[in-house]
């Protein structure tokens, strides 16, 4: 096991560069799947969830070459129709190749990913939108199995859902006649996915909006496309900046992505400034404040910052709230932020409240989860004397190679073994 060790009060100072949002590399690698062409992704890393992404597709016969930076992958030879639980159990974005395999093979036997740390995390969006299109869908020894075919429809979502939006839209893009999908997610992930597709010679509408619509064509070509950076990463060392009065250039990072973080780094006196290269951050005058804070669906306050936020307002002069709307239990970091000497009470209703104090004391803590984890990283480069964050596989799922680019930026963080 691995933990990271890190000694705090250091202001960060320098370049830090984000890249390929994993939320948009994972699907894009799954959308491989709808031709035989190759398809090309560029300004990756080689995160661990990709790694699983690969891995499963290379089990169904995709051809998968790694570049400096970027993936190639072909699926001229598809061998399998079924996603093995070894690989959908470890990673929900592995449940995605449900709509490529049944939109260009009319069938699919994909393992159920099942619950996970922050909530239950259904799939019935995606059977319905699957069903609405003609499928059948059955369960049977724990797999989703999906026989076409399918014809186009009108659908509606119950809720927003990020990966139903995928998953129906890669089921559509094969089929023929017009498929709309109404209440549809619009993060930028789910644009540039849309992008992606549009590149390999799909006919979609509306990315951004909430009405998607995706007229099916006959056949997709091979492309080569670079991914949207991360907005959760740029969001996180944005935080890490105000956190220790540092000033951080983050390469490749959009201000426009991460609005509502950007308003509360504002409003406690943290200057951002964008430019066509990335996004400064400069927390020399930062004052933390009191804020309120709901997560929503983009363009609201991303969940996968609600726990990374969490640590900014545990040290901000004031009571703070945050309701989470997203995922039903998604406060596991509170517990150890608590134990480094927050003060946060967790209220019925998915709320949190939250009385900042003065400082953080460096403690032996332990991540669940991986947003939750890099909570508890920043609390770590804050607090006074020194923080193990241990499981840190968590946070190997989102971040690459953290502890060297942190750093980089002058933070005292090293990756140990340890015995857990
Ligand atoms: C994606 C992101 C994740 C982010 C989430 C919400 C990836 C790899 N993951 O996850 O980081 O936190 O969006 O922004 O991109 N739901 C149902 N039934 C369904 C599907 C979803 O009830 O069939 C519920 C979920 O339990 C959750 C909510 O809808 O409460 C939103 O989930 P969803 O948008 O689907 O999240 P993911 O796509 O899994």
């Amino acid at each position: 096991m691995y933990a990271f060790k890190i000694t705090g009060g250091i202001p960060l100072n320098g370049t830090i560069e984000v890249k390929g949002a994993k939320n948009a590399v994972l699907p894009m690698m799954a959308a491989a799947l709808l031709t035989d062409e190759p398809i090309t992704l560029e300004n990756i890393s080689y995160l661990s969830d990709v790694k699983i992404q690969a891995q499963l597709l290379e089990s169904l016969g995709v051809k998968i070459t790694q570049h400096d930076n970027a993936i190639t992958l072909q699926a001229d030879h598809i061998t399998s129709r079924l996603a093995a639980y070894e690989f959908v159990s470890k990673m929900r974005a592995s449940f995605w190749v449900l709509g490529p395999l049944i939109g260009r093979f009319g069938e699919a036997a994909v393992s159920l990913p099942g619950g996970c740390a922050i909530g239950a995390r259904p799939s019935d969006i995606y059977f319905s939108a699957l069903e609405s299109m003609g499928a059948t869908v059955t369960i049977e020894n724990g797999y989703v199995i999906a026989t076409g075919p399918l014809h186009n429809a009108d659908i509606s979502f119950r809720r927003i859902s990020v990966g139903a939006t995928h998953n129906t839209i890669m089921a559509a893009v094969l089929t023929k006649g017009v498929t709309t999908i109404y209440n549809a997610a619009r993060e930028p992930e789910v644009v540039d996915l849309i992008n992606l597709l549009n590149k390999m010679g799909a006919k979609i509408k509306g990315a951004g909006t909430n009405k998607i619509t995706i007229t099916g064509v006959e056949k997709l070509h091979g492309t080569t496309h670079s991914v949207i950076t991360d907005r959760i990463e740029t969001a996180s060392f944005a935080i890490a900046a105000a956190l220790t009065k540092g000033n951080i250039f983050i390469k490749g990072g959009h201000k426009e992505y991460i609005e509502p973080i950007a308003d509360i780094l504002q409003m406690c006196d943290v200057k951002l400034t964008q430019n066509k290269e990335g996004l400064s951050v400069d927390g020399h005058n930062a004052v933390l404040r009191p804020t309120s804070v709901t997560t929503s669906e983009y363009p609201g306050f991303p969940t996968d910052v609600q726990s990374p936020i969490t640590t900014l307002l545990a040290l901000a002069g004031g009571t703070s709230f945050i309701e989470e709307r997203i995922y039903e239990n998604r406060f596991m970091h509170v517990p150890e932020l608590n134990r480094m000497g927050a003060h946060i009470i967790v209220l019925p209703n998915d709320t949190i409240c939250i009385k900042g104090v003065q400082k953080l004391d460096g403690a032996t803590v332990m991540s669940s989860d991986l947003r939750g984890g890099m909570a508890l990283v920043l609390a770590g480069l804050v607090a006074d004397g020194t923080t193990i964050v241990k499981r840190i596989y968590h946070i190997e799922r989102g971040y690459y190679k953290l502890e060297d680019r942190l750093s980089a930026l002058g933070a005292k963080i090293d990756r140990i073994h340890i015995t857990d």
